[in-house]
């Protein structure tokens, strides 16, 4: 797993025996303490290490409360209170654990943009890639599913979103969602299942982490030049001291502010109605997941209209997928030569825009589809209503032209519209309405703005990275990693230096 000569010498007997026969401490040596590592790192390599203290800190913190929480309709909701309650120090393993998620995903956010930014997902690195993607799908598995566990109105409604979804594929949908929920509807079964996965699931990451690791190890960490190890002994530095230093400090700093939430703000980060027991028979008017699913919850539902024989709902579930599947072929799509954005200005420039892409999706997510963002004109007076035939249409037409309002159709149905009230209760006496209109907003709304970032989004990794690879003229790599740090002086510079 090293991927390098090892340099482990045994010293004692005992050592010696062991090595022999099972050389663990020589792999654990050469793989976190004489493992030669680019002496370039930044501060952004420093969060593969924290990941992994997140992963453990969920581990424990989600063994202890499963000692206490009851995978039960009845119970789970209770349990879970008692565990805040009565249980000693409940309170603050279910903070650990809950906080934990969002900060988990908060590193895996920054590890993955860090990858995209310096290039870690091309060759030699496209397995370390591939299986980062794979963990960070089981860890959207795992979260969703721990979600559901309280049995809140947030976890029963959002989990019904989801798994409706599964109901949009053609022909065997409504078969496989019954088969995944054990019951036609979101239940018992159900949630046993996912208490069930949610604890297996966290094992196959660490087990998936293992495999990462021993990629990145074979082929060596990637490095803010992006440039390869050309002299070990001048760009590289031993993994110990000089790593377990640099990354221990920013654990540090990482769980001070993971510590700020847990004591200062736990509940700031969760949805109030996670604290409503589950009812199935009361709807929450807004049904969101956690923070870090809105990108793609918003891209499931930007996709409103039917494509040939894809109907919306299946196409707005292949677009969701497809976002996290693009990442899957992501070091194929990239055509260029140089890795490091640092020396790519203008991809840099689409890198930083494609950020912004994926923070207002999040936006986007949490908003309702329907507000409007920029409004582009006065509000209106609207009425929906129903006509017969032809004729009723063209007297609902009729009636509005006299009283100065707008008539349009949408769906068989009369659309009328009014800018002034007074008009707008005439043409409702007329008509014989008796509901009062609604107000229509006029405005381009949240809508349209998910679906442009969606485009956005997959035309980053699907035009961009392609054609700019082909087009982009880099600026000059160094040389060597030692170079990039210890540049040699220009002739000018040594002229121009005093005289001592
Ligand atoms: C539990 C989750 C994860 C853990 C514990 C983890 C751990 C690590 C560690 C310790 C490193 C080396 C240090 C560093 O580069 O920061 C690393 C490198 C890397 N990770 Fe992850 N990782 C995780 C998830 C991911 C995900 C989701 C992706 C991408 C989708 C990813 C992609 C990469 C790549 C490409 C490298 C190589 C970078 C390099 O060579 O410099 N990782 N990971």
């Amino acid at each position: 797993m090293s991927g390098h000569e090892s340099t482990y010498e045994p010293k004692t007997g005992i050592e010696k025996w062991i090595d022999t026969r099972l050389p663990i401490v020589r792999l654990v040596h050469d793989s976190f303490v004489g493992f030669p590592v680019a002496k370039n790192l930044n501060y952004w390599w420093t969060f593969g290490a924290i990941l992994a203290v997140c992963l453990v800190t969920q581990i424990i913190t989600g063994i202890v409360l499963a000692m206490h929480y009851v995978p039960n309709v009845d119970l789970a909701f209770n349990s879970v209170e008692r565990i805040m309650r009565d249980v000693e120090y409940g309170w603050l393993m279910r903070y650990i654990h809950a906080n934990g998620a969002s900060m988990f995903f908060l590193a895996v956010y920054i590890h993955m943009f860090r990858g995209l930014y310096y290039g870690s997902y091309k060759a030699p690195r496209e397995i370390s890639w591939l299986l980062g993607v794979v963990i960070y799908l089981l860890m959207m598995g795992t979260a969703f599913m721990g979600y559901v566990l309280p049995w809140g109105q947030m976890s029963l409604h959002g989990t019904a979103v989801i798994t409706n979804l599964i109901g949009a594929i053609p022909l065997i949908g409504d078969g496989i969602k019954t088969w995944l929920q054990g019951a036609p509807a979101i239940g018992n079964a159900a949630l046993n299942r996912f208490f069930s996965l949610h604890y297996l699931l966290p094992f196959m990451i660490a087990g998936v982490v293992v495999l990462h690791i021993w990629a990145f190890h074979t082929t060596g960490n990637n490095n803010p030049t992006g440039v390869d190890v050309k002299d070990v002994k001048k760009d590289t530095v031993p993994f110990h001291p000089y790593y377990t230093v640099k990354d221990g400090f920013a654990i540090i700093i990482f769980l001070m502010i993971f510590a700020g939430f847990v004591f200062y703000a736990p509940n700031v980060l969760g949805h109030a109605d996670n604290y409503i027991p589950g009812n199935p028979l009361k709807t929450p008017a807004h049904i969101v997941p956690e923070w870090y699913l809105l990108p793609f919850y918003a891209i499931l539902r930007a996709i409103t209209f039917d494509i040939g024989p894809i109907t919306a709902k299946l196409g707005g579930v292949i677009a969701m997928f497809g976002a996290i599947a693009v990442l899957f072929v992501l070091p194929w799509l990239d055509t260029s030569k140089v890795r490091s954005l640092r020396y790519r200005p203008l991809a840099r420039q689409f890198f930083f825009g494609f950020v912004f892409v994926c923070l207002m999706l999040g936006i986007a997510g949490a908003s309702n589809p329907d507000d409007v963002v920029i409004p582009t004109g006065s509000d209106k007076l609207r009425y929906e209503l129903a006509y017969e035939d032809q004729a009723g249409r063209d007297a609902l037409k009729a009636s509005a032209d006299s009283h100065e309002g707008s008539f349009s159709t949408k769906d068989g149905r009369a659309i009328v519209m009014f800018d002034d009230y007074e008009q707008s209760l005439e043409f409702a006496e007329a008509a014989g309405i008796e509901d009062p209109p609604t107000v229509y907003h006029p405005g381009i709304k949240w809508l349209l703005i998910a679906q442009l970032l969606t485009f956005c989004y997959f035309a980053y990794f699907l035009i961009v990275l392609p054609l700019l690879g082909l087009v982009e003229k880099p600026k000059d790599e160094p040389e060597t990693i030692a170079k990039s740090i210890h540049p040699e002086p220009k002739s000018s510079d040594i002229a121009a230096a005093p005289a001592e």
